[in-house]
């Protein structure tokens, strides 16, 4: 297939173009081109900015591809994503666009599963994601477009961006504690990048995926706690926790970039494994200890991190 990906030179998109190109599959970006160095001999290259929809229309007049992969988060809003489809109008073969567990509404009781009301619980982020869903089904209801949504949760592994195992890899490895935010028992499910990027690459151009949404992550669902002290237990360091008690509302508590906040987030993965067949290579515990390998062979564990903000707390 010729697939064409928003982004592929950060985290997530690197990942899906290596899995695609692994499987033999003819790939092109779009990106501002900010890290061209990042793409693999042989991707294709179209640079520039989506949210210049102008640009994007005429960057992609000429292109026809089997399969659109809508990654990047720019941050992309509903019309953003629209503006994709309508440069390739004609021209596309099936759309999948990259969302978030967060479209889901996180006062409901976990687990949450496709069908589970979105919301705007998640303000901004869930709004402009929920946008592109809709964006999407309303080109496969009244043009006929096959299109796909995959809601991917906390996504780890080499190259992430957000810094929450290596967070905790940075403390563990210094003989630092760490700090937990409150009695950190708010439960959290983490996916393999290169999982989330193996079930993408296996659900372009499947019929059975056309029309629907699937939560694409891990299988474990674990506490904040668990998740610290199952990596400590992986790298084999020794593991302080200092508990912190936040404010209401959630808290400053430095505990990774995103794990703080106070619900739980637990989803359920039937439905991408039962219709589709798809299931993750990685246990957590796999995933991580294949994340800290990356992270010593770049030499991670010498960065210079700031503490400061650590010990005011532990003072
Ligand atoms: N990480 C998670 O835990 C998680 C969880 C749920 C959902 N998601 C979703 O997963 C997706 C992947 O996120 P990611 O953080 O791995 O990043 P990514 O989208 O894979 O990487 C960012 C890429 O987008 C390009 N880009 C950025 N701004 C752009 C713009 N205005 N126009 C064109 N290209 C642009 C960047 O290149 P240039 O800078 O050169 O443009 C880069 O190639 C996002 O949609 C995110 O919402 C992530």
């Amino acid at each position: 297939m010729r697939v064409l990906v928003i982004g592929g030179t950060e985290f997530v998109s690197v990942h899906l173009v290596r899995a695609l190109l692994r499987d033999g599959h003819q790939v092109v970006v779009t990106n501002r081109g900010r890290r061209p160095e990042r793409l693999p001999a042989g991707v294709g290259a179209i640079v520039c900015d989506r949210t210049d929809h102008a640009a994007l229309r005429a960057k992609l007049a000429a292109e026809r591809v089997d399969a659109l992969v809508d990654v990047t988060y720019a941050p992309t809003t509903g019309a953003d994503v629209e503006a994709v489809l309508e440069a390739l109008a004609g021209r596309l073969g099936h759309a999948l666009f990259v969302s978030t567990g967060r479209v889901h509404d996180h006062s409901l009781p976990i687990p949450y599963r496709e069908d589970t009301p979105r919301s705007l619980y998640w303000g901004e982020y869930a709004k402009n994601k929920i946008a592109g869903e809709d964006a999407l089904m309303r080109w496969h209801g009244a043009r006929g477009l096959p299109v796909t949504i995959v809601r991917p949760t906390h996504v780890y592994g080499p190259l992430n961006t957000r810094n929450n195992e290596t967070f905790v890899f940075d403390r563990l490895v210094r003989g630092r504690p760490i700090l937990v935010p409150g009695a950190g028992g708010w439960l959290r499910q983490f996916g393999h990048v290169e999982d989330l990027a193996d079930a993408i690459v296996a659900m372009l151009g499947v019929p059975a995926a056309f029309g629907q949404a699937y939560n694409v992550t891990g299988e474990e669902a674990i506490t904040q706690v668990g998740f610290v002290e199952l990596i400590a237990d992986v790298i084999k360091r020794p593991l302080t926790l200092v508990h912190v008690d936040t404010p209401p509302g959630g808290g400053t508590v430095p505990f990774g970039q995103n794990l703080v906040y106070d619900c739980h987030s637990v989803y359920t993965t039937t439905k991408v494994r039962r219709e589709l067949g798809i299931r993750p290579r990685y246990t957590l515990a796999a995933g991580l200890a294949q994340t800290f390998e990356w992270y010593l062979s770049l030499g991670l564990d010498r960065r210079e991190i700031d503490f400061s903000a650590e010990d005011d707390h532990l003072r």
